[in-house]
C-alpha cells in the first residue's frame, strides 16, 4: 500500500472515531469534534470543513453535522462558533460562561459569537455532490432556511453600515484566534480595564494549558483580554445591536470577509440551481459588495491588505502581514495590479514559500513563532483556501503551477507527519523545539483528516488501488 493510500485510510478511521452522539427533540445525531483529546464539543468552521470528507464517507454524517448546527441557530439567525455537547465538561470557557441559555433553542447551548461563515459553501458542496438526489433535497429542504437566515443575521447584525464587510467582535470569530492580527486593538485593552473576578477565572479555570504544551497557546494577557469580551457581551445580554455599539473590539478585515463574499456567491449560485433566482440575485449583489469592498482594502503605500478597526474609540487602519493578505484568491476578489504583488510574496522563500508551506505569518518575520497559535504554523485549512482559490485564477501558468505545488505539498506534509493540529513550516513537525513530543497541536485531528480527504477527492488524485 502507498504512504497516499494508508494516510487516506486513517484519515477515515479519524472521521469516523472523532464523534459524539446527541440526542436533539428526540431524535439522534452524529456530531463531529475537532479531537477526542481536547475540542470535544462542535466548532463551527471545522464542522463545516468535516462535512465536505463527510459526504464522501457517510453522506447521512455529514447531514447530521449541519443539523446538529442549526439545531442551535439563536432567534436572530446566529450559530455559535461551538455548540456545546451536553455531557462533556473539561473545557474552558464552557457553556456555564457564555451565559447563553435563555438563547438556546431545543436544549443545545452554543457560545454567543460566530465562526468563519462557512456553511453555505458546505451545503452548497452537498448538494452538488450528492449521489442519492432525493435524500440531498430532503436535506436541503430542510436546511437551507437556517443557512439563508444566518446571513440574515451577518448583514443585518454585523454590516450595520452596509459598507459590504462584516465585523468580527472577537479574535475567536476569525478562527485565526491569535494571530498578530488583532495585537493593536487587543492592546487598547488594558489590565486595569478588566474585571478582577474576570482575572481570576482565568487563572483558575484556564483549561488548555494542562493538556496543549503552554509553547503553542495564547499568553495569559491575550486570554485575559478573550473572556472580558465575552463577559462584557454577557454582561450585555447578547443583544448584537448594543455589542455592536459598545465593544472595543470590532474589526472589518479581508480574512473573514473573503469567506462571507464567497459564502454569499455560494448561496445566491444554490437559490439559483433550485429555481429561485430572484432570491439568489440578493446573495449575489452581496458578494459583489463584499469583493469590492475587499479591493478597497487595498493600500498601495504599504503592499498590503488593511484591515479596519471600527469599535468604540478605536477606530485606526491595521496594517499587519499574515497569511490573511492570500484569502481574496478563495473570494475571487483579487485586482490585476494586486495580483503579481501577492504571487512574488507567497512564493517568497524568506516569507510565506517555506519547506511546508503556508506559514500563518511570513518566517522571517518578527512577529513570527514557530508554534504559537496562529503566528507561525502552518495549518492545513489556510492552505485549502489558497488551493480552492487558484482556481479562479488558473488560465494563468504561474497561478496553475503554484496550485499544483501547494497541493503536493500540503498532502504530503500530512502523509509525512500525520494528522497533526498544525504544522512547523520549516521542519513540518516542531520536534527539534519539543524533544519530547512528536508534533504539534493535537494529534489525531479531524480537520487535518478532512482537508486530506476532500483534496484527494477533489483534485482527482488517483491512487494505485481504490480506497473507498
Ligand atoms: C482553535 C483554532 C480554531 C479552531 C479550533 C478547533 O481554537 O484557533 O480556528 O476552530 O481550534 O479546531
Amino acid at each position: 500500500m502507498s504512504r497516499s493510500e494508508e494516510t487516506y485510510r486513517k484519515a477515515i478511521k479519524i472521521l469516523a472515531k472523532n464523534s459524539y452522539i446527541v440526542t436533539i427533540q428526540g431524535k439522534t445525531y452524529r456530531r463531529s469534534i475537532p479531537s477526542l483529546d481536547f475540542y470535544r464539543h462542535q466548532w463551527f468552521w471545522d464542522s463545516c470543513t468535516h462535512m465536505l470528507a463527510l459526504n464522501q464517507i457517510h453522506p447521512t454524517w455529514a447531514y447530521d453535522d449541519a443539523y446538529s448546527l442549526l439545531a442551535g441557530q439563536w432567534k436572530n439567525g446566529l450559530i455559535g462558533h461551538i455548540t456545546f455537547n451536553p455531557d462533556e465538561e473539561n473545557y474552558f470557557p464552557g457553556p456555564q460562561f457564555w451565559g447563553t441559555e435563555k438563547e438556546s433553542q431545543h436544549g443545545v447551548i452554543s457560545t454567543g459569537i460566530i465562526q468563519p461563515p462557512l456553511l453555505a459553501m458546505s451545503v452548497g458542496y452537498l448538494y452538488a455532490h450528492a449521489k442519492d438526489r432525493k435524500r440531498v433535497e430532503k436535506f436541503i429542504e430542510d436546511a437551507l432556511p437556517g443557512v439563508v437566515k444566518y446571513h440574515q443575521y451577518l448583514k443585518t447584525y454585523r454590516d450595520p453600515e452596509d459598507c459590504g464587510l462584516i465585523s468580527i467582535v472577537h479574535p475567536w470569530e476569525s478562527g485565526e484566534d491569535n494571530s498578530p492580527l488583532w495585537d493593536e486593538v487587543l492592546a487598547t485593552i488594558k489590565m486595569e480595564d478588566i474585571p478582577a473576578e474576570v482575572i481570576e477565572t482565568v487563572k483558575t479555570s484556564r483549561k488548555d494549558l494542562e493538556l496543549g504544551s503552554s509553547q503553542d497557546r495564547p499568553q495569559v494577557i491575550d486570554y485575559n483580554r478573550y473572556i472580558y469580551l465575552v463577559d462584557l457581551y454577557k454582561k450585555l445580554d447578547w443583544d448584537y445591536t448594543k455589542i455592536i455599539q459598545e465593544t472595543p473590539f470590532a474589526v472589518k478585515e479581508v480574512h473573514t470577509n473573503s469567506i462571507w463574499a464567497r459564502a454569499n456567491e455560494e448561496l445566491g449560485n444554490l437559490l439559483t440551481a433550485l429555481g429561485r433566482e430572484e432570491e439568489g440575485k440578493l446573495y449575489l449583489s452581496w458578494a459583489t459588495q463584499t469583493r469590492k469592498a475587499i479591493q478597497d482594502l487595498w493600500d498601495p503605500e504599504t503592499q498590503l491588505y488593511t484591515a479596519l478597526s471600527v469599535g468604540k474609540g478605536r477606530e485606526m487602519t491595521i496594517r499587519e502581514d499574515t497569511l490573511a493578505q492570500f484569502m481574496p484568491f478563495y473570494a475571487n476578489a483579487v485586482r490585476e495590479d494586486v495580483l503579481p504583488v501577492l504571487l512574488k510574496k507567497l512564493t517568497d522563500p524568506q516569507q510565506y514559500w517555506s519547506v511546508y508551506p503556508i506559514p500563518s505569518v511570513p518566517i522571517t518575520s518578527p512577529k513570527y513563532e514557530v508554534a504559537r497559535y496562529w503566528r507561525g504554523p502552518m495549518w492545513p485549512i489556510t492552505n485549502y483556501f489558497l488551493i480552492d482559490g487558484l482556481n479562479y485564477y488558473k488560465d494563468r501558468a504561474e497561478c496553475k503551477k503554484i496550485q499544483e505545488e501547494l497541493l503536493t505539498k500540503t498532502l504530503s506534509t500530512i502523509e509525512q507527519f500525520s494528522f497533526h493540529e498544525h504544522y512547523d513550516p520549516l521542519t513540518g513537525i516542531a520536534d527539534s523545539y519539543f524533544k519530547d513530543r512528536s508534533g504539534m497541536g493535537f494529534q489525531s485531528f479531524t480537520w487535518s483528516a478532512a482537508i486530506y480527504i476532500y483534496l484527494v477527492n477533489n483534485y482527482k488524485i488517483n491512487f494505485a488501488e481504490p480506497v473507498l
